[in-house]
């Protein structure tokens, strides 16, 4: 058998993509609330366009999203039936402190989690818990510039250590940020943050990229002090990069496209930062304030295991390159022409799933775990109701093959696999309903009509199987 006994089988979602309830029971404005679907979400969500508040004229999904606020039972109740072993979901921070800086939490907040983590552990599937997926609360943005700001560190703090302790021997697995390295492509929704005129970017980013990695360093320390079981992991938007030629300077155009990725699990998994890293902060002019205090801080907690979202591989180039780019999952890079694309043209590619997994094995020798992996598409129900969805069965059944050749012939430790958006949610790159990536169809559209009613599309029972047979049958 290639997976372990115990490999955590399950799905992921995140919080402002599924949860809706936005200004329920106290819930406070987060910044992933105001990306609207259409044409503008991009800008909104790159800090290109500053949207703060809600405006006339735009239709905001996560308001409601897939109502799993009040649908959690049931939804739970499909993904037992599945057979899950592990459910990723994200808290709402926002939820749990409404404006970030509080001293106190909100209860009502927390009991939504309360009630969830107990209605998992009813049908023993394992909690695993993205600490922030893409929000902050708005007042932090408002009032301190989002991560910018150093003061959020403590903000971050705070609510881990509510967390920890009120979850303490019922939650093990912990992710701090979703795709901490998003932060670099899509600012205001990674980090909550929008320039100013004529300030310098990457001085910006990086700083706010140093405060969210001095955080996930306090959020595990924190975990192991409250829980010395407690598994705290970092997570990464992974997909190597192939050289568009063997143009030497396309390969090295690869290799350090590939490190402004690993940069941000460089300093999680290793506790320094690179050389190259300081070599680019001086060769560009940027002070980024580190203290001695945070060198021993990240020094000191490194994360126990790596999590990361696989869609696809990219292609880099030589500096000296015009070749046009594609956007996929925000990041812009040129087309591979031996790929398939998807629907949405992102490039479909399970070899180079397993190529990604060795590379960052290789480099960190720590577990893995792969928490997103998906096909979003276009299900066309028929009459019945009933997606045949054939297509997401062949996708994911090459990926997991993929993965499972990683385990089983390359000896890469993984500890689980949660494929993304296990039922149908709101995309965070388009604020589309119709980019579904679920075993579970959810009647609603783009722009919020339909009876949110859910039913089983034919991957739900496919991924049954696959469980049942720890991915012997695919
Ligand atoms: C990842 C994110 O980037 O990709 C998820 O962590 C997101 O939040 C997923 O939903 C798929 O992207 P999209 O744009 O298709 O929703």
């Amino acid at each position: 058998m290639a997976f372990r006994e115990d490999f955590l089988w399950g799905g992921a979602t995140a919080a402002n993509q599924c949860e809706g309830a936005y200004d329920v029971d106290g819930r406070g404005l987060a910044n992933v609330d105001l990306a609207p679907v259409g044409e503008d979400r991009a800008a909104v969500v790159t800090g290109q366009r500053k949207m703060f508040d809600f405006e006339d004229g735009y239709f905001y999904p996560a308001k409601e999203a897939i109502d799993m606020y009040h649908h959690y039972k049931e939804d739970i109740a499909l993904f037992a039936e599945m057979g899950f072993k592990t459910y990723r979901f994200s808290l709402a921070w926002s939820r749990i402190f409404p404006k970030g800086d509080e001293q106190e939490p909100n209860e009502k907040g927390l009991e939504f989690y309360d009630n969830l983590i107990d209605e998992l552990l009813k049908y023993d599937i394992e909690p695993l818990v993205t600490i922030t997926h893409f929000d902050i609360p708005m007042h932090l943005v408002k009032e301190y510039g989002g991560w910018r700001n150093r003061k959020v560190v403590e903000f971050y703090e705070n609510l881990c250590r509510v967390i920890f302790n009120r979850y303490k021997g019922k939650v093990k697995y912990w992710i701090t940020f979703n795709e901490i390295n998003m932060l670099l492509h899509a600012p205001f929704m990674g980090a909550g943050i929008c320039f100013e005129e004529g300030e310098n970017r990457e001085q910006v980013l990086y700083q706010a990229a140093h405060h969210e990695l001095l955080a996930s360093a306090a959020a595990t320390k924190i975990a192991h002090e409250v829980d010395s079981e407690n598994m705290v992991g970092c997570m990464m938007a992974s997909g190597v990069h192939y050289p568009l030629t063997p143009k030497p300077e396309d390969v090295w155009g690869a290799y350090t496209s590939d490190r402004d990725n690993l940069f941000f699990i460089d300093v999680q998994s290793r506790g320094y930062y690179p050389n190259y890293a300081l070599k680019f902060f001086e060769r560009n002019g940027l002070d980024i304030k580190i203290t001695e205090e945070d060198k021993e801080l990240l020094r000191e907690n490194t994360v126990d295991y790596i999590t990361f979202s696989y869609y696809n591989t990219r292609v880099g180039v030589g500096d000296d390159s015009n070749e046009e780019t594609v956007e996929s999952n925000l990041f812009q890079t040129p087309d591979n022409p031996y790929l398939e694309k998807t629907e949405w043209g992102w490039p479909v590619d399970p070899l180079g799933f397993r190529t990604t997994i060795n590379s960052i094995y290789d480099r960190y020798q720590k577990p893995l775990f792969v928490v997103e992996n998906g096909l979003g598409a276009v299900d066309k129900p028929d009459d019945d109701g009933y997606v045949a969805d054939d297509y997401r069965i062949n996708y994911l059944a090459d990926h997991i093959k993929q993965m499972k050749d990683a385990v089983e012939l390359d000896g890469v430790e993984m500890l689980g696999y949660t494929t993304w958006g296990c039922i149908d949610l709101v995309s965070a790159g388009t604020g589309e309903m119709k980019k579904r990536y679920g075993f579970i169809y959810v009647d609603r559209d783009n722009y919020g009509n339909g009876s949110l009613e859910r039913s089983k599309k034919k991957s739900f029972d496919w991924y049954k199987q696959v469980i049942a047979s720890n991915g012997e049958d695919l």
